[in-house]
């Protein structure tokens, strides 16, 4: 099985879950990509059901696949949020934003009912060590950084692929790279940074575990994990 294989399990898997009325939160992504298509191939087949898009990328491939959207201000408290992750702890802790949409995802993980995270199984990990990213106001971006070095981090700013200069979220901010190693206790850093004047939101999802299923994508099939 290739890596688009288990991905697309794992998205397929979590779109199955989806039951007629329910308003999801639809994450960013290649592995929330599969469960969107699947959706879309679901709601040709009956299903009805609203998506509320975590970037312009979710929105833009929900409007082609035809899924029909809403917004938080209509349905703050949505069923379920399907979304991806960059790392999984068997904690059900979560590393997010390689896609820089982050802090709409954790708003949007934060108010939905229950979070199903689809991953291919190599992102499941024993301790949290991959750069978190982190949402920064431009204003804020050096005294930021500052406070980043003073909790152990290094902080690199973002810069686009196809782009010259930083990558610019959807909410017009910018997105610092920062590795801290292994995370001993991924709760604090993310309370850390998440009280730095100027930081939007940061990367490391902990406080959604009682509320996670994570579905891992491997060669034989999904893994559901739940607390
Ligand atoms: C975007 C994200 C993605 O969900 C995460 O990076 C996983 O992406 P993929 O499914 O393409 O591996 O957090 O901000």
């Amino acid at each position: 099985m290739t890596e688009k294989d288990r991905k697309r399990s794992a998205g397929c898997r979590a779109a199955d879950l989806v039951e007629d009325g329910m308003v999801i939160g639809l994450g960013t992504g290649s592995t929330t990509a599969y469960a969107l298509e699947r959706l879309a191939a679901r709601i040709q087949d009956g299903l009805r059901i609203q998506g509320i898009p975590t970037s312009l990328q979710a929105a833009s491939l929900a409007r082609e696949l035809a899924i029909p959207l809403t917004t938080l201000d209509d349905y703050p408290e949505p069923d379920m949020a399907i979304d991806g992750a960059d790392q999984v702890d068997d904690r059900l802790r979560l590393i997010k934003g390689r896609g820089a949409a982050l802090t709409r995802e954790k708003v949007v993980a934060a108010a939905s009912r229950e979070l199903v995270i689809v991953a291919d199984e190599t992102k499941l990990v024993t301790t949290l060590n991959a750069p978190v990213p982190v949402e920064v106001i431009p204003f804020a971006l050096q005294p930021v950084i500052l406070g980043i070095r003073s909790i152990g981090g290094e902080p690199v700013v973002r810069v686009g692929v196809r782009k010259d200069g930083p990558v610019i979220t959807d909410n017009g901010n910018l997105i610092l790279d920062c590795s801290f190693g292994s995370l001993a206790s991924p709760e604090e850093t993310e309370g850390l940074l998440s009280l730095m004047p100027g930081v939007l939101s940061c990367g490391l999802f902990c406080e959604f575990v009682d509320k996670t299923t994570v579905i891992l994508g491997g060669d034989q099939g999904c893994r559901v994990v739940k607390r």
